[in-house]
C-alpha cells in the first residue's frame, strides 16, 4: 500500500512536470476514464485492514504508480488510494455499534476511498452521503461500493465547509484533521452543523499533531480505541493505535 512519504513523493513530482501532468490530466477527465484509470492502477484490498469485511481498491507494491515516477501521475494526491488510519478506526467502530447509523441520515465527509460511507451503508443507513472535494475520490468510492455489492451513495464534490449545514443526523470525519487550517474551518463548521440540527459528529483520528494540538481535542469524549494491524503501522511510521471521537462542543 502507498504510503505517506509516497504521498508526499507524488506531491513534490507535482512541480516538477506541470505541463505534462495538465496535458494528461486533460484526457483523463470523464467519468469512464477515471474509472479505467483506477482499476486499470489499483488492486482490490481488505483482509489486513482493521474492517476486513470492506473490499477497497487502493494502492498496493504491485500497482504501476507504486513505483512510477510522480511526476506521471495524472490527478491530485491520490488521498482516495489510501485507507487511512483514522478512516479504518471510524468504519470499525461504526460496523461494531450499527445502531449509530441505522436508519440515520449519514454525510461521510472527506470520504477519499469511501470506507465509512460503506460502513454506513452496511449498518442500514438511511441515507448516506459522501462528500470529497476530489472528483477521483467520488469515482472511487462508487467503484469500491459496487465492490462490495452495495448501491453507491450520493457523491458531492462541492466544499461543503462553511455551507449552510443540511440536516444530517450523523456526520463520520475519518483522518480529516491532518492540516491545521482545514482543522479550524471544519471545526467551525461542525460548531454550525450541531448547533442547527443537534447532528452527531464522530471522528477517526490515529493522534495526528494538528490533532493533538488542536483546541477541538478539548472537547472529545472517547468512544473506542483500536490497536492498527502490523501492516497499518510498518506504512504508518509508527502509529500504533487510532481513536473514535465524539464531538461534545460548550455550544
Ligand atoms: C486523509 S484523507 C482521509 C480519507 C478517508 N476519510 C479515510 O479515512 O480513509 C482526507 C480526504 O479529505 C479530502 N478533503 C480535503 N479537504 C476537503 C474538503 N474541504 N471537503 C471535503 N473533502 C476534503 C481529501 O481529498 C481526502 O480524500
Amino acid at each position: 500500500m502507498i504510503t505517506l512519504g509516497r504521498v508526499a513523493a507524488v506531491k513534490c513530482g507535482r512541480h516538477v512536470n506541470r505541463f505534462f501532468r495538465r496535458l494528461l490530466s486533460d484526457s483523463c477527465q470523464s467519468v469512464a476514464d477515471i474509472r479505467r484509470f483506477i482499476a486499470e492502477n489499483t488492486e482490490p484490498c481488505g483482509p489486513k485492514s482493521l474492517t476486513p469485511e470492506i473490499r477497497l481498491r487502493l494502492f498496493t507494491p504491485n500497482c504501476r504508480f507504486w513505483r512510477e515516477r510522480p511526476e506521471l501521475w495524472p490527478f491530485g494526491d491520490p488521498y482516495w488510494a489510501i485507507y487511512w488510519p483514522g478512516g479504518q478506526a471510524l468504519s470499525r467502530y461504526v460496523l461494531d455499534r450499527p445502531e449509530v447509523c441505522l436508519g440515520r441520515t449519514v454525510l461521510d465527509l472527506g470520504c477519499g476511498c469511501g470506507a465509512a460511507a460503506i460502513a454506513a451503508k452496511l449498518c442500514g443507513a438511511a441515507h448516506v452521503v459522501a462528500n470529497d472535494i476530489d472528483k477521483v475520490a467520488s469515482v472511487a468510492t462508487q467503484m469500491n461500493c459496487e465492490l462490495n455489492g452495495l448501491e453507491p451513495p450520493i457523491c458531492v464534490t462541492d466544499n461543503m465547509i462553511d455551507s449552510e449545514p443540511d440536516p444530517f443526523d450523523v456526520i463520520l470525519l475519518g483522518d480529516m484533521f491532518y492540516d491545521e487550517a482545514l482543522a479550524t474551518t471544519l471545526h467551525r463548521w461542525l460548531d454550525c452543523c450541531i448547533k442547527t440540527h443537534g447532528t452527531n459528529v464522530l471522528i477517526g483520528d490515529p493522534g495526528r499533531a494538528q490533532f493533538e494540538g488542536h483546541k477541538i481535542r478539548r472537547l472529545l469524549q472517547e468512544l473506542a480505541c483500536f490497536q492498527l494491524p502490523e501492516s497499518v503501522r510498518e506504512e504508518n511510521y509508527g502509529l500504533t493505535c487510532s481513536t473514535v471521537w465524539r464531538y461534545c462542543p460548550e455550544l
